[in-house]
């Protein structure tokens, strides 16, 4: 077993400056992060999976409208006093929660929604010579251990650059970056190619990478070029295909279930999946269910015997 040969991952960037479209009007003025899921919003749930995996330096990725973001991490003297004054310990808890050491976060800005992967060109300065973390808040991975952690120790053994893969149906490779793999083990895929939303007829797997990287910095360089892949946007995995032939690449299959925040059936399910684990809302949400099944929900118009 090596002993650390590979520099650590020291810092994570936070890409936050897409629209959001699939939740308007909610993202009209709230970022998509800020949605909440289980009481926090989808960003303190990245943030924490980040600082769970070590992580000392965040990095924002943020556009028009994301100020929110930013903020929440804030301390919040005013609210804290209030609490205090009531004796509420348990809310000034869950309000510590998302504090951050002070100077640990910091901010760029991408001027124009161009696309992930430009989104990550634009963090290029505060990332700098070292290996790197991407988490996309919008994908949320329920499991026991973070899904950053269990990355950061396959980065340990393997170094190079390391993405989290999940399979997925074949019909649903148009929706992800999709690994061609050159070797499997169950758990380790060796990558010798990465495709952007391919066509399932053409899609090397049904290897699909979710909103997890661990990348080298050379990967800003193939980002510089500005090409446009699918959907006219920079694509972060066309920059990651140009690093395979001179770095190690590989692909985890993590342990837990990932469900896709940024949709808006996806966001609801993670929801279910938080509310049934919470040992205070599980019983109410699974007595709903059981009469959702049964058909015994009351509806108004039941109730006053009239049909719309
Ligand atoms: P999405 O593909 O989910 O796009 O981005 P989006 O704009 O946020 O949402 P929709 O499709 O309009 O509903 C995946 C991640 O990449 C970031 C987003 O903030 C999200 O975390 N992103 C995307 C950027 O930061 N900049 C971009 O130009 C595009």
């Amino acid at each position: 077993m090596s002993t650390k040969p590979f520099k650590p991952v020291r810092k994570a960037v936070f890409p936050v400056a897409g629209l959001g479209t699939r939740f308007l009007p909610a993202t009209k003025v709230m970022p998509k992060e800020m949605l909440p899921l289980a009481g926090k919003p989808l960003i303190q749930h990245a943030v924490e999976e980040a600082r769970e995996a070590g992580i000392e330096e965040l990095i924002f990725v943020t556009g028009r409208y994301k100020e929110m973001l930013e903020e929440h991490f804030d301390h919040q003297p005013e609210l804290m006093t209030t609490l205090e004054a009531r004796g509420r310990t348990d809310l000034m808890d869950r309000l510590k929660s998302a504090d951050l050491p002070e100077g640990s976060l910091f901010l760029t800005r991408q001027p124009k929604p161009l696309g992930l992967g430009h989104a990550i060109w634009c963090a290029r300065k505060l990332v700098g010579d070292e290996p790197f973390a991407v988490l996309l808040p919008d994908d949320v991975v329920q499991a026991r251990r973070g899904c950053l952690s269990q990355m950061v120790d396959a980065y340990t053994e393997l170094g190079g650059n390391l993405v989290a893969v999940m399979d997925v149906p074949r019909e649903d490779t148009r929706k992800y970056g999709v690994v061609d793999p050159a070797s499997d083990d169950g758990r380790i895929v060796r990558v010798r190619g990465l495709v952007e939303k391919p066509d399932p007829a053409k899609a090397p797997s049904t290897i699909s990478i979710i909103g997890r990287y661990i990348l080298q910095p050379e990967v800003f360089d193939h980002l510089a070029a500005f090409d446009r892949g699918a959907g006219g946007e920079i694509q972060l995995t066309d920059a990651m295909a140009k690093l395979i032939a001179g770095q190690g690449f590989h692909a985890l299959r993590y342990e837990g279930t990932r469900y896709d925040c940024g949709s808006p059936a996806g966001f609801l399910q993670a929801n279910l999946a938080w509310g049934l684990a919470d040992p205070e809302t599980a019983p109410a949400l699974r007595d709903f269910m059981d009469r959702l099944d049964r058909g015994t929900i009351p509806r108004s118009q039941d109730k006053a015997g009239a049909q719309r």
